[in-house]
């Protein structure tokens, strides 16, 4: 079985708890370590889920370090309406029982990639980029030890903090902007792609069937974030579930689409900041190292996630 290794960089945040249990719940995925950033909730926060979500699944001997409880220059921005005043409405966890990692997220992260050939770890980036921005201003010899950056943000057509900017590159678009160019291969997973992943009754159903803690919580988190969005945007579908998208692509590619294409990050416009600027116009150059995500095989994303929670009770 060929194994991914994986660094998840996340701000849970009901998407992001389901992108853990995607890896964690996938054998050829081994993830390295979990590191959190300011994002959806304050650091403590997402940091407190993260370890809570490790507590629920049994998965204690995964390194987990706090990252930056701020972005680089702007100010903080949560997304509370989204994920409620804990990160995790809606759910029941347990406390967690197992200590953080006693490093700064940048540098677990250095440590993690130097501890392993060139070329075999993917960085899987769900929140903010504040945590892997710094990291590449620290340590900027990993561009070349990384696999690819796999990445949950942006959109090439939308936007959804605001009309054109998806919200883990708006908190953030200076970092943004430094992680997009860095000349290491990014697969940007953006809302385009990710506003086709969405359950629908019968797989909320054969996810409940499963009737574990696990699949509880998964329900529970799901119904939160399903009911907010049916409230804000006037939806009658269920939600769709951007995080797992990324940590899905790396474990079978051909289940998203991906089209090359450079993308840059406006910083500057008054409208725009936080825009992904994707250039579709012409055959990109040979050595274009960005690639949007455009379509996805939304029925095989679920059986992959429904499997991933079978694998976890085992
Ligand atoms: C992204 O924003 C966050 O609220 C989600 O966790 C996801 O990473 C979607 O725009
Ligand atoms: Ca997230």
């Amino acid at each position: 079985m060929s194994l991914h290794k994986i660094i998840l960089d996340c701000d849970p945040g009901h998407d992001d708890a389901m992108a853990i249990l995607l890896a964690l719940g996938t054998p050829t995925i081994e993830l390295l370590a979990i590191t959190t950033v300011v994002g959806n909730q304050t650091l403590e926060k997402v940091t407190h889920n993260a370890q809570a979500i490790l507590e629920l699944v049994g998965a204690k001997q995964i390194p987990i370090a706090a990252g930056c409880p701020r972005p680089l220059v702007r100010a903080i921005q949560n997304a509370a309406e989204v994920h409620g005043i804990s990160g995790l409405d809606g759910t029941h966890l347990p406390e967690p029982t197992m200590p953080l990692d006693k490093r700064h997220a940048v540098d677990l992260i250095i440590d993690t990639l130097k501890a392993h050939p060139p070329k075999t770890v993917t960085l899987v980036p769900i929140g903010g980029l504040t945590n892997i921005a710094l990291t590449v201003r620290k340590a900027p010899e990993i561009v070349e030890l990384v696999k690819e950056v796999v990445l949950m943000g942006g959109g090439y057509h939308t936007g959804n903090q605001s009309a054109v900017a998806e919200f883990n590159i708006a908190i953030d678009p200076e970092a943004a902007h430094i992680v997009f160019n860095e000349k290491w291969p990014i697969t940007m997973i953006g809302l385009d792609l990710t506003h086709q992943a969405k359950p629908n009754d019968q797989i909320m159903t054969d996810i409940a069937n499963l009737k574990t803690p696990i699949s509880q919580f998964v329900i529970e988190s799901l119904n939160y974030y399903t009911e907010g969005y049916r409230k804000r945007n006037g939806y009658s579908d269920h939600a769709p579930v951007h995080d797992p998208c990324a940590v899905a692509y790396v474990i079978n590619p051909s289940l998203i689409e991906t089209r090359i294409a450079p993308v840059n990050i406006e910083l500057q416009g008054t409208l725009t900041t936080g825009m992904t600027v994707t250039d579709f116009r012409a055959t990109p150059a040979e050595n274009c190292h960005t690639q949007v995500a455009i379509k996805l095989d939304n029925p095989q994303l679920w059986a992959m996630f429904i499997d991933a929670l079978k694998y976890l009770d085992k």
